[in-house]
């Protein structure tokens, strides 16, 4: 190595990398807005099958009409993140497959032991999902109205299919307890992964 190439290579003094927009595991900024998106727009993936797969097992029952109003607002959600996930660039998460196979197995699987346990399903689901959007509400920015906005309106409606769900007697779903923190856990992991792979 020449003199001359040492010296290009030492470091000058007083000079730093810029810092990036955004660092890994800053919550803000693009790459935790898209982060957002795309465990969002999986979220109401798995919602959508929890439904088609309770519908599956249920639709001659009394509560079929409630879960197709369940059922229409969570397509609706899930096309406003597919929307997003396009005009944003955002990756979708990787395990897609494995949401929608979830999301029905859990439907029909509650559904199959009874209406009540499928009710039991929605107030524990809703209740982690609407958590989970309050969380976003918390950390976007007054630059992210829009998305925001967004993300208000289903926590409402969440809140609305957990209360229908309890006036159709998810209470009363034997081992209820069993069955909601089983599905809460559940729910929790899968937000976990869908935020990261
Ligand atoms: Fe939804
Ligand atoms: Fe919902």
């Amino acid at each position: 190595m020449t003199a001359k190439s040492e010296i290009e290579i030492a470091a000058t003094p007083g000079t730093q990398p810029a810092r990036p927009a955004t660092l890994p595991g800053d919550r803000r900024g693009r790459a935790g807005t898209g982060r957002m998106i795309r465990v969002d727009q999986a979220g109401e993936l798995g919602a959508a099958e929890i439904y088609r797969g309770q519908l599956a097992v249920l639709k001659d029952r009394p509560c079929a009409a409630v879960l197709q109003d369940m059922a229409a607002q969570e397509d609706a959600h899930l096309a406003a993140f597919d929307k997003l996930i396009v005009e944003r660039g955002v990756r979708p998460s990787a395990l897609s497959p494995v949401w929608r196979m979830a999301g029905f197995a859990l439907g029909a699987g509650s559904a199959l032991l009874g209406e009540r346990a499928a009710m039991a399903t929605t107030v524990a689901v809703e209740e982690v999902i609407e958590g989970h959007y309050q969380k976003q509400l918390d950390e976007l920015g007054p630059d992210e109205a829009e998305l925001r906005g967004v993300i208000a309106e289903f926590r409402e409606d969440e809140l609305k299919h957990r209360d229908m769900a309890l006036e159709n007697g998810a209470e009363d779903a034997p081992a209820y307890q069993i069955l909601s923190q089983s599905v809460k856990a559940g729910t929790r992991l899968a937000i976990w992964l869908a935020e990261r792979i």
